[in-house]
């Protein structure tokens, strides 16, 4: 399993890192524009196989996908971060262009590459591929809500004061500050509802604090976040590599799916070998769906801007 990671700063470094780590792929290739930078950055890592014990082989690339080709899964995180302040969807003007120009190099490459979008804002770029490309929509998965649900279940595990790994719950909708629908009625404390724990305001603070995980860490931290970005995209290549089978939201588009056309927003999919194998029309109460349409309607505001941005 050959992965290509395109930007090696934080986010894309992470990815590669927790990939190797999960030492399930045989190559991870960073490739990056700034000199020698993705070169370093796999150095760097190749030098924690012996302290971490993994096998795959990390390199580095400076703006030359030829060490790409035979990539069966490809991550875009390249273009700026946000800044404070600043939303997802202000990134469109400079990140269209780059997400367009990396797709195309990317599948010169690798023809037959399954691509994960990272770079936002993520559903309209995940939706600019689809349209750039004409690639199988089974090949193009945007990266956003996995992210968001392993938000969601922090803030659901705080407010409850248990472990994460005794929650679940999944976040859809568009990966916006606006536009996320966690799904606190379907949320469980081991198969246990959270209402039966929590009160409805407490349940409304954890949905409210989801929605604004990534802006709450780009405060904090000058810039977006990494660690969890870089890790929920590497459970989705891993989910792909191993044929899993696993559901994650991702960024997918629909084609009447939730009644909704023409536009890339977070649904349940199942991953495994061919990518996206099967988006699940999961049953939402009246509010979801009024939720999950209005979220709706903000991605394809910004998906109306990117021809200007291109
Ligand atoms: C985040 O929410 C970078 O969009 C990503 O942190």
């Amino acid at each position: 399993m050959k992965v290509t990671v395109v930007g090696a700063g934080a986010v894309g470094a992470s990815c590669a890192e927790y990939i190797a780590m999960k030492n399930f792929a045989s190559e991870v290739v960073l490739v990056d524009i700034k000199e020698g930078f993705a070169e370093g950055k796999a150095m760097d890592l190749m030098q924690t196989a012996s302290l971490n014990g993994f096998d795959t082989k990390i390199t580095g690339a400076t703006n030359d996908y030829a060490p790409t080709a035979g990539s069966d899964v490809a991550v875009i995180t390249s273009g700026i971060p946000r800044k404070p302040g600043m939303t997802r969807e202000e990134l469109i003007g400079i990140n269209a262009g780059i997400v367009k120009d990396v797709t195309s190099k990317l599948l010169a490459n690798s023809p037959n590459v399954i691509i994960i979008v990272v770079s936002n804002p993520m559903d309209t770029m995940t939706y600019l591929v689809h349209k750039t490309s004409g690639l199988p929509k089974n090949r193009i998965i945007g990266m956003g809500g996995a992210l968001d649900s392993a938000r969601f279940k922090y803030r659901l595990s705080e407010a409850l004061e248990c472990p994460a790994s005794d929650v679940e719950g999944m976040v859809i909708g568009g990966h916006s500050d606006t536009g996320m629908v966690p799904l606190i009625h379907k949320a469980v404390r081991n198969s246990v509802p959270v209402s039966e724990f929590l009160s409805a305001d407490r349940m409304q603070q954890v949905v409210e604090d989801t929605k604004v995980g990534g802006a709450t860490l780009t405060k904090l931290l000058g810039t977006s976040a990494w660690y969890a970005p870089g890790a929920a995209v590497s459970s989705l290549v891993h989910a792909i590599a191993c044929d899993q089978k696993k559901m994650f939201p991702c960024s997918a588009l629909l084609e009447g799916e939730f009644g909704l056309n023409d536009l890339c927003i977070g649904v349940p999919c199942v991953l495994g070998k061919d990518g996206l194998e099967r988006i699940v029309e999961i049953e939402l109460n009246d509010d979801e769906k009024a939720k999950l349409a209005a979220s709706a309607e903000g991605v394809k505001k910004t998906n109306g801007l990117l021809d200007s941005a291109l």
